[in-house]
């Protein structure tokens, strides 16, 4: 997830690309660049690693003059943060810059083909084949080329792109990215959303996929990716900037849980491709390495921790591998017992936790290899780990921690076929099979989203409740944590997971008249035994929210009220069944009223011990 930005006009460029990548930065903010063309046609760059503010510092030495430019807020996923990586990119030539966001899938591919061809490339990123590849195809018509590179491209993008062959010229186009257009007098703007560009504009268009846009000052055209010009219809927005920023959402936490579809669907790119083998870059690990695992430590804090406590019933079942969860502030003081034979896995949405650090290097000083999954390119954990996975859930800025979790769970069941594929613990088409699931996940988390109204009823009769109670068997027990901790966090009510079959080894005396159970039961071999759990509570007079895969309608006869989530492979169903409990979460701080994107006494990433 970055932020891009474009201007064509009479005004200085330079200033409005800033200002508008100002208001992105919460999209991504590890680097910062801006391409602009001068009176001239010679096209400028600057660029810097960190914050914009390193980049607004470098242009405030050395201006850069011109009405026309793209600008662009980074968040990794290709290449770790650094001046090199930073966009634009440009074609070795230095004739055509580019501003990406989104992943392209195939970039390896075509990267090959133009070194075929006499291309040289200088960075890290999936981008560099853009410019190069409008270069191959340019014939004089910049958005030909466009038109003609993105045929070949597969993946996201939404695109900026200028050329000093056609200077007063700005072509956009987007794909499963977000891209507006901003419609102003005698000027035009692109951007990642509307707030980069309200200080000029409320008129907007929005893109669909594979649509472009071609500006001048004097005109703007838009195109169908058969090249037959459109009309679009202009809106005008009534939102504030505040609201804008957050896409209309009232919070982060609610926006970001509706982000996961596109987060889940980026983290399987180029990774779960159906008929090919699972392949995961930045991981050096050879099969013999694999072969010769025989113990995984899972270490984490929080959130990631729970993502570890599925990670481990994902990779024992698919890759036959036992493995141990462990909260990395307990594992780096208890003398884990390690061998040549043991591989320590650390998760960590900032990859900057200073226990998750700690029990990394510990391994690590031991001679463990250890592997890091992280939502943060260029994070310690990543620099220090032997391999690394990265989400790309895109920069979470609500400390309630939630697409970075789902991410968080897909990377663990890439791991765990991987792993399989490598150990052949799996058949091919066993692994076929879920893969297939995986990629119908986004779509099924749309679906989840629409269950708005169950979960706010619910939640606005349990709000006032001092306790709350999460229960599950299996994998769903798993969930359960998850959920308890999302309500306790962010609405400070008591809440606690079980294991169904536990319960009435001491917590059963704490059920009452009117005690809430939220029970998990998505899981088919374990759902008449989870029943009879939950009947345990309801005779004591608890009120149950059961939560089943679509087609159980029996638990409506044991549950006061029944949420259903669609059916997926089950060792799946964690990603859909937890954006319920989000869901649920939120709605239960937003009806009593709590500061929800800043819970009192949290912060989003813990660096002291
Ligand atoms: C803090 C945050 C949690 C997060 C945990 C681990 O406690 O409030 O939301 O799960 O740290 O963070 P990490 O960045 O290592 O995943």
């Amino acid at each position: 997830m970055c932020g891009i930005v474009g201007y064509v006009g009479e005004k200085n460029a330079e200033s409005i690309l800033l200002n508008g990548l100002r208001k992105l930065e919460y999209r991504g903010y590890d680097s910062a660049g801006v391409a602009i063309i001068n009176k001239k046609g010679e096209m400028n760059l600057a660029k810097s690693k960190g914050r914009l503010a390193n980049l607004e510092d470098k242009l405030k030495q050395n201006p850069l003059e011109g009405s026309v430019g793209i600008g662009h807020t980074r968040w990794a996923t290709h290449g770790e943060p650094s001046d090199l990586n930073c966009h634009p990119h440009t074609n070795q030539k230095k004739t055509i810059s580019v501003v990406h966001n989104g992943i392209i899938e195939n970039y390896l591919e075509l990267k090959e083909y133009l070194i075929s061809k006499g291309y040289e490339f200088y960075s890290e990123t999936d981008t560099e084949v853009i410019p190069n590849l409008i270069d191959y195809y340019y014939k004089g018509n910049l958005l030909e080329a466009v038109m003609e590179a993105t045929s070949k491209i597969e993946g996201s993008y939404a695109l900026g792109i200028t050329s000093v062959d056609e200077p007063g010229k700005v072509v956009a186009v987007r794909k499963d990215s977000p891209l507006i257009v901003g419609i102003g007098k005698g000027e035009y703007f692109i951007a990642s959303d509307v707030p980069a560009i309200l200080n000029h504009t409320r008129d907007v268009v929005y893109l669909n996929d594979k649509e472009f846009v071609e500006m001048t000052k004097e005109e703007i055209s838009f195109y169908s990716k058969e090249g037959k010009k459109l009309e679009k219809d202009i809106h005008h927005v009534t939102w504030n900037a505040d609201a804008a920023e957050k896409g209309g959402f009232e919070h982060f936490m609610i926006k970001e849980i509706h982000e996961q579809p596109r987060a889940i669907r980026d983290t399987m790119a180029s990774r779960i491709i159906p008929g090919k083998p699972i392949s995961i870059d930045n991981i050096a690990l050879t099969k013999e390495q694999i072969k010769n695992i025989e113990k995984i430590y899972i270490v984490a804090c929080g959130t990631a921790y729970h993502a570890g406590i599925i990670g481990k019933y994902v990779i024992e079942k698919m890759a036959r591998i036992p493995v141990e969860v462990d909260i990395a502030s307990e594992f780096r003081y208890r003398d884990p017992i390690f061998s040549d034979k043991t591989l320590l896995i650390v998760m960590s949405q900032s990859g900057e936790t200073a226990d998750t650090l700690a029990a990394l290097r510990e391994a690590k000083a031991k001679g463990v290899r250890v592997v890091a999954i992280t939502n943060v390119v260029g994070s310690s954990v990543s620099r220090e780990a032997d391999d690394v996975l990265y989400t790309w859930a895109g920069p979470e800025i609500a400390v309630a921690s939630t697409k970075a979790y789902t991410t968080q769970l897909i990377t663990m069941y890439i791991l765990g076929l991987f792993f399989a594929q490598n150990k052949n613990t799996m058949t091919s088409a066993e692994i076929e099979d879920i893969k297939n699931s995986m990629l119908t996940l986004p779509e099924k988390a749309e679906e989840i989203l629409k269950q708005k109204e169950v979960l706010q009823k619910f939640a606005e009769n349990t709000y006032m409740h001092k306790d709350m109670f999460f229960l599950g068997r299996g994998i769903d027990y798993a969930v359960a944590m998850e959920g308890a901790l999302k309500v306790k966090e962010i609405s400070y009510i008591h809440s606690e997971a079980y294991a169904g079959g536990e319960l009435k080894h001491g917590t059963i005396a704490l059920i009452e008249k009117g005690t809430i159970v939220i029970a998990l039961a998505t899981q088919n071999d374990l759902y008449e035994k989870m029943l009879s759990n939950v009947r345990e509570v309801t005779t004591r007079g608890a009120k149950v929210l059961g939560l089943t895969v679509e087609g159980n309608n029996s638990i409506e006869k044991t549950v006061d009220s029944a949420l259903y989530v669609p059916q997926v492979n089950s060792v799946l169903l964690p990603v859909i069944t937890v954006i319920s409990l989000q869901l649920l979460a939120y709605y239960i701080a937003a009806a009593k009223g709590c500061d929800i994107d800043k819970p009192r006494n949290l912060a989003k990433s813990v660096t002291v011990e």
